[in-house]
């Protein structure tokens, strides 16, 4: 298909968003009373509801136009065939092999990596369970209580959101602690509460170049050289990269040392060997079921017709608010404190893979590409930002993400959190009129003149879309369909918009400018000279 055709297909949203201007989300439910099933989709103990987005049949349809047209299954075939998706890198994305757990070939660059990647994952498995055990020791004969991550962005990130997420299912393993940020104040709490006998730490970085994590891993190395002597090493550390020359060199035992790929992208890699911490806190069983999660999701993304597909449905809708609506942000809020790091988590797979201005072919994009992610666990937002969601003057449309029964036996608490995600999503859907306020107030007893000049303040518009993401439990397999429902929500979305979502040049301009500050920062006599006026007068003024 060409792009005159996508242009054509998102016209005729544009026209259609015209007529549909005029309606309410309530209406539509009045006039079809199958609405709720027709916007949802079920798949297994999980549910998609999207019937609070002001769409109906015809915008569906239209919307698989737009996909259709913009080859959203032939790209989704090279995804799955391991073509070179990701092409400024010269790479295939194949993070789902390693989540594929049949037995047929998994053909990338012209080799089957199924045993390969078996391997690595048996390596993991084996390491995880020796150190849950307490049988693989630290250098003083002392089982490991702790496992400190060291990495960042997709090698801390993924780990982290999920090691929370999934911690019912880490009852009786090593504590898991995560070192990201390069401000001394991370790691430094971290160790102040660590006994370095006890402590194992997992160098965790694609690269193995990463400033922040080779800083953080020098400062764990002598921490444990401190305590323990320079040959305690080679036992408390381990290392997760595909640069195993770079980590040879940090000194890592090569018996500790847990590979990955390069068709693996950072913000992919949690089914990886960087899923290493996870695998120690809940065990190789619960990893492997959360590989079938992202699995489940994979079939179902590559089988299930596009008006009944998850992803496919949850990127148009996506494209819908974007570039019909023009809406800039989009929040994710997980009824499910456990999953409190998720919207982190996905604000660097979505924004890191859709915020780009320069189409595949290195024209600027021709619609507006990623908005905004954010979110907190719901109820705490609504004490908190949800007044903007509500009443203030831009739309934000809203994931609402929440299991049908909880972790715990208290069905109180969860019965007050189940209802207040439902209270959410119908008061931004039903708002309240002016005169639906005033009588409101009326029945109050307000004065007419108290009504009339509190009655435009308790005004709701109404009309916010948010999709509800329902599963039975936060258990390892729901999260894994969790995290692979976003990850190809965030492909399709790429598609439309015509970009690579597997690269990340954005990053490095900045990784360079600190690569040069730093000396200068570091050194109090160094010169300034040639930086603008602004840095230069931020390094004077902290000179004194
Ligand atoms: O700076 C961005 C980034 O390259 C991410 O894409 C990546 O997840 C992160 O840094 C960490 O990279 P590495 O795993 O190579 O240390």
């Amino acid at each position: 298909m060409s792009r005159p055709a996508v242009l054509e297909a998102m016209t005729a949203l544009q026209e259609h968003a015209r007529v549909l201007r005029g309606r309410r989300t309530l209406d539509l439910f009045a006039e079809d009373a199958g609405r709720f099933a027709t916007f949802g989709v079920p798949l297994e103990d999980f549910l998609f509801d999207f019937s609070k987005h002001k769409v109906v049949r015809e915008t569906l349809d239209l919307l698989i136009d737009l996909a259709r047209a913009s080859d959203l299954e032939a790209r989704r075939a090279a995804l799955f065939a391991g073509e070179e998706v990701n092409a400024t890198e010269h790479r295939a994305a194949m993070h789902m092999a390693l989540r594929d757990l049949s037995e047929k070939p998994l053909v990338i660059g012209g080799h089957d990596m199924r045993p390969a990647i078996a391997a690595e994952r048996e390596k993991v498995y084996a390491f995880a369970n020796a150190i849950r055990a307490g049988s693989l020791k630290g250098a003083s004969g002392l089982a490991f209580t702790d496992v400190v991550n060291i990495g960042i962005g997709g090698s801390d990130l993924g780990p982290a959101m999920a090691t929370r997420a999934l911690s019912p299912f880490a009852a009786g393993s090593p504590r898991t602690h995560f070192v990201a940020n390069v401000d001394g104040a991370d790691i430094a709490d971290t160790l102040a509460k660590l006994n370095p006998a006890r402590t194992l730490f997992i160098v965790s970085s694609k690269t193995f170049t990463t400033q922040e994590t080779m800083a953080n891993a020098a400062t764990a190395r002598a921490f444990v050289v401190a305590a323990l002597g320079e040959a305690a090493v080679a036992r408390h550390f381990a290392a997760v990269s595909t640069r195993l020359d770079k980590v040879a060199e940090f000194g890592v035992d090569s018996s500790r040392v847990f590979g990955f790929w390069d068709w693996v992208g950072g913000r992919y890699s949690l089914w990886s060997s960087i899923g290493l911490a996870l695998a120690i806190a809940v065990g190789p069983e619960n990893f492997t079921q959360f590989l079938r999660g992202g699995q489940d999701i994979d079939d179902h993304f590559k089988t299930a017709p596009l008006d009944h597909n998850i992803p496919v449905l949850m990127g148009l809708l996506g494209v819908w608010h974007r570039n019909v609506e023009g809406r800039a942000a989009h929040a994710v809020i997980p009824y499910d404190q456990r999953l409190a790091r998720f919207p982190a988590y996905l604000q660097q797979l979505d924004m890191e893979s859709n915020g780009k201005s320069v189409a595949r072919a290195g024209a600027p994009v021709e619609f507006a590409t990623a908005p905004i992610i954010f979110g907190e666990p719901g109820t705490n937002g609504q004490h908190a930002f949800f007044q903007l969601l509500h009443q203030g003057t831009d739309v934000t449309p809203i994931d609402f993400l929440v299991a049908a029964e909880p972790i715990e036996a208290d069905a109180h608490h969860h019965a007050l959190l189940f209802s207040n995600c439902l209270a959410q999503s119908e008061a931004f859907m039903r708002g309240r009129t002016l005169e639906e306020a005033k009588a409101q107030l009326r029945k109050q007893g307000l004065a007419e003149a108290e009504v009339e000049a509190l009655a435009p303040h308790k005004v709701f518009s109404g009309d916010r879309p948010s999709s509800t993401l329902l599963y039975r439990r936060l258990d390892p397999r729901t999260l894994g369909r969790l995290v692979a429902l976003y990850e190809h929500k965030a492909f399709v979305q790429s598609v439309i918009w015509d970009i690579n979502p597997f690269d990340q040049w954005g990053v490095e301009l900045g990784k360079e400018l600190a690569g040069r500050l730093a000396p200068i920062v570091e050194s109090a006599g160094a010169s300034t000279e040639g930086l603008d006026p602004s840095t230069a007068g931020l390094i004077a003024w902290r000179r004194g």
